[in-house]
C-alpha cells in the first residue's frame, strides 16, 4: 500500500527478471498502478492497456460481449484479457498464446491472470499455434512484441492468410503495430492492401499513442 502511494512521486520497481526475448521484465508501481514493462517499452497495463481498449471500443463492447471465441496472441501480464473479462464482461472462451512461460508466471503472481474465468493459456510461439489450431475465432487480438520490436512473421503473407482463415464470418482482427519510420508505414499499408484484396473490410486508428497504429480487419463474408 505504501509503495502504491509513493509511486505517485516516482515509479517503484518491485520485481525484475532478465529475459532473452524481452531483455528485461519489470513489475513496477507507477502512478498508483501496477504495470509490466520490458527493457524499453510498456508490456501490460499502463499505455498498452489504453491502446488496446481504444481498439476494442472501436469494434464495440456490445459486439464483443456476445463473442464466443477470442484468441489473444501475446499475453504478457494479461491487461487486454482483464479488459475483456472485467470491463466488457465477456463470457465466451478466451485463448491466450504466449511464448514466454516466465511472463505467465509473473502475470499469475502479480496480476491474478489465473483468476480469470473461461481462460486457457497456451505456452507456444504464436506462429506455431495458428498453424495447429482447429478452432475459428470471433476476435483475434495480435499484440506481439519482443521488447519494442515486432517479429517479421506477422507481416508475411503465409501468416496473414492463416489469420484470415481462422476468422469466423463477421469476425475481427485487432492488430497493435508500432511505426518508427517510413518503411514501417509502407509495411502497414501493404498489410491493409493484402486484406482489402481478399475482400476483408479494413480500418486503422493512427497515432493511438505516439508510435502505435491499430489495424482492424473485419471478415464481411
Ligand atoms: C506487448 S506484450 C502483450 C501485452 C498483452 N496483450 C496485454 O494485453 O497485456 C507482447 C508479448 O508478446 C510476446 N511474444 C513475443 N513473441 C511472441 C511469439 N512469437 N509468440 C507468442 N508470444 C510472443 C512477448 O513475450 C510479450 O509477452
Amino acid at each position: 500500500m505504501l509503495k502504491k502511494v509513493l509511486s505517485f512521486l516516482m515509479p517503484i520497481t518491485i520485481y525484475q527478471k532478465k529475459s532473452s526475448l524481452s531483455k528485461n521484465l519489470e513489475v513496477t508501481w507507477n502512478n498508483g498502478q501496477l504495470v509490466l514493462d520490458s527493457k524499453n517499452t510498456n508490456y501490460s497495463f499502463g499505455s498498452l492497456q489504453r491502446i488496446l481498449r481504444i481498439g476494442l471500443q472501436e469494434i464495440g463492447y456490445k459486439t464483443i460481449k456476445e463473442m464466443e471465441t477470442i484468441l489473444i496472441l501475446g499475453v504478457a501480464g494479461g491487461s487486454v484479457i482483464q479488459t475483456l473479462s472485467k470491463e466488457i464482461g465477456c463470457k465466451g472462451k478466451i485463448t491466450g498464446v504466449e511464448i514466454d512461460a516466465d511472463i505467465i508466471q509473473i502475470a499469475n503472481d502479480y496480476f491474478k491472470l489465473n483468476q480469470v474465468p473461461n481462460l486457457e493459456i497456451v505456452i507456444d510461439d504464436a506462429f506455431e499455434f495458428v498453424l495447429k489450431t482447429k478452432e475459428k475465432y470471433d476476435l483475434i487480438i495480435i499484440d506481439i512484441f519482443q521488447d519494442s520490436a515486432m517479429p517479421n512473421f506477422l507481416f508475411e503473407e503465409f501468416f496473414m492468410n492463416r489469420i484470415g482463415f481462422l476468422m469466423q464470418p463477421n469476425g475481427f482482427i485487432l492488430f497493435n503495430t508500432m511505426l518508427h519510420n517510413d518503411l514501417d508505414n509502407i509495411r502497414n499499408r501493404n498489410y491493409l492492401k493484402f486484406f482489402e484484396n481478399n475482400n476483408f473490410l479494413t480500418r486503422t486508428i493512427p497515432r493511438v499513442e505516439q508510435h502505435n497504429e491499430l489495424i482492424i480487419i473485419q471478415n464481411k463474408s
